[in-house]
């Protein structure tokens, strides 16, 4: 097997591609461009969905590149030798041109001939076949015609063979190919194999053959059979230089040493300091990536700002626990941007001092969060211990039960509201001391009091794909309307105060120094409705902030936004700087109704509204 530092293989795998035809697309941003509700780019295809539907692509038909995707879905296992919240994928793809036939032999020849790995080794999984498709002997056929040994080849059903986007529909999707490689020769047991809980074979890869499209009941056939592959980058690495864990790569081993050599830990030494050392390089690196991106965010309380700022939060409280001074997070980031991303991401080096302040800046405000919401938090641990004691001074045979050692809903409620304590570090520091949240209690007490912007409850930063439902992206775009709307009718100085979403309805606050009569709420939904009625398009543009405002964009809060920033318009009725997700068409929003309108502080009123 041959070795590569991370520079070589993204090199070796455009190379090779490039040698098959394909045109290197280069990497779109990692955040979301508002059209498919995913807040993330989370797989390389995402960005070319609608030309695995059918559309044409102008770069041609055989396209490839290394692009990089957040996924926090699995935010939990980050810690251990393999999961990240970023991480590149190597892809490439055939639209309507190539299929299995090429693609099994090209894999195969990049598997064996390039990266130099034993062909009697591979092991490679199809897909069994179910009701929407065939079981895959076609390309069982093909690997064995390659030399892939018969016994290494594995029928599996659609949880580990069909590749889609979960919670998605109108989606391309379609059985796949997957390949293994073992770590090691040894086998555990006489029938261990790809299924073997051992750990023994690595996932490398895959080759999707997009051939369907999903919908809300089933699979219908696409007009073209694509290929779309995807190669884990960091995984790859890690495998073919010989390790178990992609910390040890040339990624994350300059971070890695610089955390050594300041806090005076071994990496690898002791388990739970590993992992913080782990989740501190992972959390800094995304971080670095979603704020230096051509997109950039920065931390917030709403959407993907949220989930960049529980990514900073989480790696500064681990940087406490094992004493790594939170000052040294920024030499932690300008690590990986001189020496890790310069070539490959040299955006990052010209939004270097940005994006070094943007942190400092979140580290120097949570480091004050965290002082008194720790203090609170003691004392609360404190609370139980003492009513645990005293209830065991009374009675010998007492046995503290789940809820004696449980914080309430409401107290984590209060350290979330009062001290700005996020639930999930409340969670992660009881669950260290044995001790749960009663997270029902805390969501209710959440729902009752809190008035923040939409998804910002503690679900939100689990799901790479959510926080914006089909219901929630129109109440979006309706917020737009409603807020041009009020403009045109209550006057220029209406703008807007807030808003929050549910998908259930909309709320927006707006400056306004009266009740709004029944003559100008009519007013307000009828150029809503008869916006609606219209068809407008709703368009997406990235621009530089400067211009943005200067176009007459609608914005609230300039100074926290990045350089460049996306600009929604609704024809020519409504411009505002967002994130999106929006609708692509008015017509999609049905009827709006006013529910309600009142007071919501002086100066201030509030608009409740449905979509029917
Ligand atoms: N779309 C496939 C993946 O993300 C290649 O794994």
């Amino acid at each position: 097997m041959k070795k590569y530092t991370s520079k070589e293989l993204r090199e070796a795998w455009l190379n090779f591609y490039k040698s098959k035809g394909h045109v290197d697309i280069g990497a779109v941003s990692l955040i979301g461009d508002g059209t498919t509700g995913v807040m993330f780019n989370v797989a390389g295809m995402q960005p070319l969905m609608p030309y695995l539907l059918g559309e044409k692509h102008p770069q041609g038909t055989r396209l490839c590149n290394v692009q990089g995707c957040v996924r926090t879905i699995d935010i939990d296992s980050v810690g251990d030798e393999s999961h990240c919240t970023f991480f590149e994928m190597m892809g490439n793809w055939s639209l309507g041109d190539y299929f299995k036939k090429e693609k099994t032999a090209w894999t195969f020849e990049l598997l064996t001939e390039v990266f130099g790995l034993d062909k009697n080794k591979i092991c490679s999984t199809v897909f069994e076949g179910n009701e929407s498709a065939p079981r895959d002997e076609e390309t069982a056929e093909l690997l064995k015609g390659l030399g892939i040994r018969p016994e290494n080849i594995f029928y599996l059903n659609k949880d580990n063979n069909w590749w889609e986007l979960a919670g998605t529909t109108g989606t391309p999707c379609g059985p796949d190919n997957e390949w293994f490689y073992p770590l090691w020769d040894e086998k555990c047991s006489e029938s261990c194999d790809i299924n073997c809980s051992c750990n023994r074979f690595v996932e490398i890869g895959n080759d999707v053959y997009m051939q369907y499209e999903k919908l809300e009941d089933g699979y219908k056939p696409l007009k073209n059979k694509n290929v779309d592959t995807g190669f884990g980058f960091e995984r790859m690495l890690m495998f073919l230089n010989g390790y178990k864990d992609v910390y040890k790569t040339d990624l994350f081993e300059p971070s890695v040493k610089y955390i050594e050599e300041q806090t005076g830990i071994t990496y690898g030494e002791n388990v739970e300091e590993t992992k913080s050392i782990r989740i501190i390089c992972d959390h800094m690196r995304t971080a670095l990536m979603l704020i230096g991106d051509k997109n950039g965010i920065v931390p917030s309380n709403v959407g993907a700002g949220y989930i960049l700022r529980r990514l900073l939060r989480r790696a500064i409280r681990h940087a406490k626990k094992i004493n790594l001074d939170t000052s040294k997070l920024c030499s932690v980031v300008e690590i990986f941007i001189d020496k890790v991303y310069d070539k490959a991401y040299p955006l990052l080096l010209q939004k270097k001092d940005y994006i070094m302040s943007e942190i400092q800046k979140e580290v120097d405000k949570f480091n004050k969060t965290i002082e008194t919401g720790t203090k609170e938090f003691d004392k609360l641990i404190a609370g139980i211990n003492k009513k645990i004691a005293f209830m065991s001074s009374n009675n010998p045979n007492y046995v503290p039960t789940d809820s004696d050692k449980m914080i309430t809903g409401k107290s984590a409620f209060r350290l979330y509201d009062t001290f700005g304590f996020p639930i999930e570090m409340t969670i992660e520091m009881a669950s260290e001391l044995g001790i749960a949240v009663d997270e029902e209690g805390f969501k209710k007490a959440f729902e009752e009091h809190q008035e923040l912007a939409r998804t910002t409850s503690a679900g939100a930063f689990k799901s790479g794909l959510g926080g914006d439902g089909e219901m929630e992206t129109k109440y979006h775009t309706a917020t737009h309307l409603l807020n041009a709307a009020l403009k045109l009718v209550v006057g220029e100085k209406s703008h807007q105060m807030g808003s929050n979403i549910t998908s259930e309805r909309l709320r927006f606050d707006f400056a306004c120094d009266h009740k709004m009569t029944e003559d100008e709420l009519k007013k307000t939904s009828e150029l809503v409705n008869s916006w609606i009625q219209k068809g407008l398009d709703v368009k997406c543009e990235e621009m530089k902030k400067e211009d943005a405002v200067a176009s007459g964009a609608e914005h609230q809060f300039i100074d926290r936004y990045p350089d460049i920033v996306t600009v929604y318009s609704i024809g020519d009725v409504s411009k505002e700087i967002c994130t999106g997700p929006h609708v692509k068409n008015t017509s999609e929003l049905g009827t709006f109704v006013i529910k309600k309108e009142e007071a919501s502080s002086s100066g201030v009123r509030r608009i409740k509204a449905i979509l029917q």
